[in-house]
């Protein structure tokens, strides 16, 4: 079923999608199936999910033929092909999956008609980067699902279920994107161009930035006696209680501490023990205090003086 397809409607508005996916489709558009240009940790989970979602995927592009193998039998109906070229042929959803550095290199080598869209996976790379493969008609936008893929595809799988997919291109395509979305399970936002760079590493602040964030609290938590376990159960039940705040009462309400109150004693004697105690950590308890600090005078509960005494006890122990 996934190889079936009208040449002949490709473009013209008809719906071609079978089955299933017809229904999950927008009417007005006429896609025939999806292909997806490498077989790697997204490629190869995007395609399944798309695959087990009803959706048909239609081909797969990968130089590698184990990977190409792998996902044949992991995406029953897809044509396996090794050059990108060939992929606008049989596909006219196509979704490349391949590093960042490569994905222009990779949307240079394929040629879109008028009907047909590409979309690229990445965070950080703005949707342009595949103008070369939409010289001669088609759209282009992105699909970037905000998960974390490795090579074990079952839970990559698992990991898209329930997660946010940021979608870019024009209405048309971005009604399709968010259908196709829903269809395995994600929510949406649609981002406007120019947003990427940002929203990426806003990503990168809530999970690599966390990691970083834990890292330095339980350092900070041995130089006090506690091992890696419990300050992860001390503080991190603190970090959750204080989510659950954000979530509840937004940034401002929820924030708490020395800093906001303006009790620069202990504010100096925190920088005191952390040049003595934990140097590395100093930057990082610096930077998220004059945050803080930012946020307790715009709320308007530390006063400009207080404001000011705070950031001189920080400035002195640069
Ligand atoms: N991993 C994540 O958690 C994650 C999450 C969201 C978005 N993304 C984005 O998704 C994209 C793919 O990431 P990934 O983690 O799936 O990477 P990956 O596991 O390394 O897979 C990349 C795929 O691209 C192919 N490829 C590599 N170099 C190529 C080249 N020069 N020309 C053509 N194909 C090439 C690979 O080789 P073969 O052709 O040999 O198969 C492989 O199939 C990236 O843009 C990444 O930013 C990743």
């Amino acid at each position: 079923m996934n190889t079936e397809r009208d040449d002949a409607g490709r473009g013209t508005g008809e719906v071609t999608i079978k089955a299933q996916a017809e229904r999950r489709t927008p009417e007005a558009i006429a896609w025939s199936g999806v292909g997806i240009v490498g077989a790697g940790a997204v490629g190869t989970a995007l395609g399944v999910a798309i695959s087990r979602s009803g959706w048909p995927v239609v081909a797969v592009v990968s130089r590698d033929a184990t990977r190409r193998h792998r996902f044949c039998t992991l995406v029953p109906g897809a044509r396996a092909f090794v050059e990108p070229a060939a992929i606008s042929d049989v596909a006219d959803l196509i979704i490349v999956a391949v590093p960042d550095d490569t994905i222009a290199e990779v949307a240079a080598q394929i040629r879109l008609h008028s009907g047909q869209a590409i979309v690229h996976t990445s965070g950080a790379v703005d949707a342009e980067v595949l103008t070369e493969a939409v010289m001669e008609g088609g759209a282009m936008g992105g699909f970037h699902p905000l998960v974390s893929f490795t090579s074990d595809v079952e839970r990559s799988v698992a990991g898209i279920a329930g997660a946010t997919i940021a979608i870019e291109g024009d209405d048309r395509l971005a009604k399709l994107l968010a259908a196709l979305a829903e269809a395995i399970g994600g929510s949406t936002v649609r981002l406007p161009r120019g947003a990427k760079a940002a929203y990426h590493a806003a990503a990168v602040l809530a999970s690599g930035g966390l990691v970083a964030l834990l890292d330095a609290i339980v350092a900070l938590g041995s130089t006090a006696g506690l091992d890696e376990r419990v300050s992860l159960a001390v503080f991190g039940r603190l970090m959750e209680q204080t989510l659950a705040n954000v979530r509840g009462m937004g940034i401002a309400a929820s924030l708490t501490g020395p800093v906001t109150r303006g009790d620069v004693g202990t504010v100096a004697a925190h920088m005191a023990a952390l040049e003595a105690q934990a140097p590395d950590v100093v930057e990082l308890y610096l930077a998220t205090a004059r945050r803080q600090i930012r946020i307790a005078e715009e709320r308007g509960t530390l006063s400009p003086n207080q404001a000011a005494r705070v950031r001189r006890v920080l400035a002195k122990e640069r």
